[in-house]
């Protein structure tokens, strides 16, 4: 089949002007142009949605990894997983310092017995693993903290399926900003982020709402018992929005249906597939 790539950068407000729409649209371009070849030369979707999202950490318009939001006590701690739907295996670091990665090395830990670690315990890992370190701090997200600003979202990740037809997702997120300290979101928790062999989600938003909405694993299981991609994340973001559910979401199902959806006023996306590239508006 021919393979399916999404991914997104956060859900919140509206975009301000035509320019950081064409920057948005020019970052996410560039990030398609690395990840979906992958899968075109018939890559698993494991590696294409782990290149996409290290892509999505490095460039600093998106609050993950590089350009992390800071939390209250002036500390960046980044979030991250992945999940291999096929295997059905899970794995995620939360809380860890420093990284330039995080999603390197949830990665990693896909093939450890011990696959979610958190704080010192994953910097220990990623230091043990030789993943390299780097300072997530912008002078953007400074000023931010410095103004106390409370964000409500911010997330990068990335949805695949493969020519083989596995389905994988892969999070990350530097979290709300000005958080009480060690706040664990969503990105790295199977409501953030999931995969089985009939589909995969990344949420993003409001990260209390979408643990307590179980967003992505409800809606893959959802899929799994046969109900179509569609109907499922409309339904479940009409009853979120009833409680003033704030997130959104991208999806993809094993036979390369897309659904991007938010109750916020945008979602950040792209996609690649047969058709070609298709962009967030
Ligand atoms: N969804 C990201 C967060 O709430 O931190």
């Amino acid at each position: 089949m021919k393979p399916v790539l999404v991914i997104h950068g956060g859900a919140g407000s509206k975009i301000r002007s035509l320019e950081q729409h064409r920057e948005l649209t020019r970052s996410l371009e560039s990030i398609l142009n690395l990840a979906y070849p992958i899968l075109l030369k018939g890559g698993s979707s494991l590696e294409a949605v782990h290149r996409a999202v290290m892509a999505l950490e490095d460039d600093s318009l998106y609050n993950a990894g590089k350009g992390s939001k800071i939390q209250s006590d002036g500390q960046i701690r980044m979030s991250a997983s992945i999940m291999d739907g096929k295997r059905r295996r899970f794995a995620g670091c939360m809380n860890v310092e420093d990284l330039k990665n995080p999603i390197r090395l949830a990665r990693a830990l896909l093939n450890e017995p011990d696959r979610v670690l958190s704080g010192e315990g994953a910097r220990q890992m990623a230091k043990k693993l030789k993943l390299p370190l780097a300072s997530p701090f912008t002078d953007h997200q400074i000023a931010a903290y410095k103004a106390r600003r409370r964000g409500k979202s911010g997330t990068v990740g990335a949805v695949a399926v493969d020519t083989q037809g596995r389905l994988a997702a892969a999070t990350s997120t530097g979290g709300r900003g000005f958080e009480f300290p060690f706040r664990v979101s969503d990105s790295p928790t199977i409501a953030g982020n999931f995969a089985n062999r009939h589909c995969a989600v990344s949420a993003t938003g409001h990260g209390e709402q979408i643990v307590e909405c179980a967003v992505a694993s409800t809606i893959c299981r959802q899929i799994e018992s046969g109900a179509r991609l569609e109907t499922a994340v409309a339904k479940l973001l009409k009853d979120a929005r009833r409680e003033g559910g704030d997130f959104g979401l991208i999806a993809v199902d094993r036979r390369g249906h897309i659904c991007t959806s938010t109750n916020t006023a945008c979602l950040i996306w792209a996609s690649a597939d047969q058709s070609g590239y298709s962009y967030f508006r």
